[in-house]
């Protein structure tokens, strides 16, 4: 397959035409932005860590029944997805309290809920993708309801399937965040899973293994990510 012209430039991702109908090639960078690009650096190594996890697990979770765009990976950075039209939503599985949760809602970074939330955020730069329910996703024509029904069953056996794949490497999924996208009329997951999109606690000292560390200035970040590599095996 030929890698063609660059279509887009994300903050963490290239995408490029490929001579491929539907099918396009991510190229993950090492470059990190956060609270919505006002904090800006490199995370030696990144990009190579999240295209090779996202890889893993999103053919982990193929094999346990959910649809991904994954189609190959072509390298350490660069990977074969097809093109879906991206339901302009980020859906946000938490099972323990951090984050956005904590601050909003006054409560300590660690209490662990007994099931989990799902919440949805409009992806809009502009706007600061702010926190939306289902009833606005539907008004502003983001998705339909029986899209949204689907995401949100999809979301939670996602977060199953993942939960139950890290305690297997002693790390505690907290919270992450998805992207679904529209291929040939079926709703898929697309996007990325990895240290930037989740938070990964270590399961016997609660050290944090993800971005938290960038955002928070903690130090070690290239270390949190290269012990998720090692203990993810790849
Ligand atoms: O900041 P907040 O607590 O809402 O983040 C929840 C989860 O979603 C975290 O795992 C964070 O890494 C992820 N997230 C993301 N991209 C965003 C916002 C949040 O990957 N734009």
């Amino acid at each position: 397959m030929k890698k063609l012209e660059q279509l887009y430039e994300g903050k963490a991702k290239k995408v490029f035409k490929t001579d491929v109908e539907d099918y396009l090639i991510v190229s993950y960078k090492d470059d990190a932005t956060a609270f919505n690009g006002l904090k800006k650096g490199t995370i030696s190594g990144k990009g190579e860590i999240n295209n090779l996890m996202s890889n893993q697990l999103f053919q982990y979770l193929e094999k346990n029944g959910i649809s991904t765009h994954f189609v190959e990976t072509i390298d350490e950075r660069d990977t074969v997805v097809k093109s879906v039209d991206i339901v302009p939503l980020e859906v946000i599985v938490r099972n323990v309290a951090a984050g956005s949760f904590s601050k909003r809602l006054g409560v300590e970074e660690g209490l662990e809920f007994e099931q989990p939330t799902v919440e949805f955020s409009y992806k809009n730069d502009d706007l600061g993708d702010p926190l939306i329910n289902d009833s606005f996703a539907i008004a502003l024509k983001l998705a339909s309801q029986d899209e949204i029904d689907k995401i949100k069953e999809m979301a939670l056996k996602i977060n199953d399937l993942l939960k139950a794949y890290f305690i297997e490497k002693n790390i505690k999924l907290i919270d992450f965040k998805l992207e679904f996208g529209r291929f040939h009329g079926d709703i898929i997951l697309a996007d990325e899973i990895s240290p930037d999109t989740c938070r990964l606690w270590d399961k016997d000292t609660n050290q944090k293994l993800d971005k938290d560390r960038f955002r928070r200035d903690m130090g070690d970040v290239e270390g949190a990510y290269s012990e998720v590599r090692n203990r993810l095996g790849f």
